[in-house]
């Protein structure tokens, strides 16, 4: 099921050249199922024509304040119908007049006559972002409960470098899932490891898996839009990092542990989903090991730190939920690594299983609780996976559960 499936999202078009992006944006989220309806001003006009997002949205472009053919005022039908309003790119001059709750047209007349989330993802000149006054409009805007969708650093349309870029459509389609999401987690700091790690035979060869992060970032998401401040720790994977989530990279297992350690004073919850390498070479040359030099290559490989064993051992009042990765037994090996590691959930895949595991989009869990207790999950999208595991935590975090 994609994600903003049935969603009814409002999405206002300012004039700024970035108003081509709100095209790829309206294509984004009618992908992921929304129903979309824009309302453009008319300097946005100039940019992108309507057509565009009438044809992308299949809906009809709302520009005008009076248009005789609804029965009700259309900036109050458009203000009931939406369940989130995102104003994408929004200019100093709009930010401003929201602020200051002018409505001198249909787009910031509708902002007054909602009552859904706002989202406003600005875009202008790196000046006119630095401004005071466009700073203390989103301060007020921000006070008021709207969330800003920050602009990036980059070419600016006026040839210069700076920050005034509107967000990537991919980031502001996260920062649309995280408004619509209900708060359950607000304010649960959670800890969270993805991907594979790396021990080094030397500088250009390393032991690895075939984690791809897929899982782990998933959950950082889902914990994220449940409104929990969640901390990222990834070993090497291509993804991009998630949006809003403090990120770090780490390479071997060891470099896992001591940033899990880290972050694991002020963790309520810990997800361990990263493939922690269980071995690495003894020793990891400081140079090219060279072909000529050895006739054959024997690796003397020792054991990496465990790092979920370790975090069992001092949990105290913290929830640990594990992963299991099993090619045979499942339940059997799941519950023995959740009992030799106390944790208060495991959740256990066969990666041998078609659509499960390392690399694909989707994964087959079996969550096994305290208890013993098993419940399989049909094949789902990692994120779907992800929030069946917080379900768990949050019964667990209102205390009704973590003994099963
Ligand atoms: O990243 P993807 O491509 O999306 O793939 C997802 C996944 C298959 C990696 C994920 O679903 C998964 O199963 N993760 C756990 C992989 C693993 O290392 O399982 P394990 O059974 O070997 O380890 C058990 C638990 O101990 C895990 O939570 C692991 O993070 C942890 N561990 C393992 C070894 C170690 N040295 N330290 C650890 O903390």
């Amino acid at each position: 099921m994609a994600a903003l499936n049935g969603r009814r999202i409002l999405l206002g078009v300012t004039g700024g050249i970035a108003a081509f992006k709100a095209a790829a944006l309206t294509s984004l989220l009618v992908k992921e199922g929304a129903e979309v309806r824009v309302v453009m001003t008319e300097n946005a006009t100039k940019f992108v024509a309507p057509l565009t997002f009438q044809t992308l949205s299949g809906n009809p472009v709302h520009i005008d304040m009076f248009s005789p053919h609804l029965w009700q005022p259309e900036h109050v039908s458009l203000a009931d119908w939406s369940e989130l309003f995102v104003i994408a790119p929004a200019t100093a001059n709009v930010i401003g007049k929201l602020a200051n709750g002018i409505a001198d047209d249909l787009l910031t007349t509708v902002a007054l006559a909602a009552s859904c989330p706002l989202l406003i993802a600005p875009a202008m000149n790196d000046n006119m972002w630095r401004h005071p006054a466009v700073q203390a409009n989103l301060k007020t805007l921000e006070e008021r409960g709207a969330f800003i969708i920050p602009p990036g650093y980059g070419r600016l349309a006026c040839g210069r470098e700076g920050r005034g870029r509107m967000a990537e459509p991919e980031v502001i389609v996260e920062a649309i899932g995280m408004a619509l999401t209900p708060k359950d987690l607000e304010g649960v700091n959670v800890l969270v490891t993805a991907g594979p790690t790396r021990e080094y035979i030397d500088p250009i060869r390393f032991v690895t898996n075939r984690s791809s992060g897929k899982m782990g970032f998933a959950l950082a998401r889902a914990a994220r839009d449940r409104g929990a401040r969640v901390k990222l720790i990834t070993g090497p994977t291509p993804l991009p990092p998630p949006p809003f989530i403090p990120t770090v990279r780490v390479e071997t297992a060891e470099e896992m542990r001591e940033a899990v350690l880290e972050g694991f004073e002020e963790a309520d919850v810990v997800i361990m989903a990263a493939a922690v390498a269980d071995f690495r070479p003894e020793e990891a040359l400081p140079l090219k090991l060279k072909k000529d030099q050895v006739s054959e290559l024997n690796l003397k490989l020792v054991p990496t730190p465990d790092i979920l064993a370790e975090l069992g051992k001092r949990k105290g009042d913290r929830i640990l939920v594990g992963f299991a990765a099993e090619t045979d037994r499942l339940i059997e090996n799941a519950l023995q690594k959740l009992r030799s590691k106390n944790l208060d959930l495991i959740v256990a895949n066969n990666v041998l299983e078609p659509g499960a595991g390392f690399e694909s989009d989707t994964n087959i869990v079996t969550l096994i609780d305290g208890t013993g207790k098993a419940e399989r999950l049909p094949l789902m999208s990692k994120y779907e996976v992800a929030h069946k595991v917080l379900d768990r935590v949050a019964a667990m975090l209102k205390g009704d559960a973590r003994k099963g």
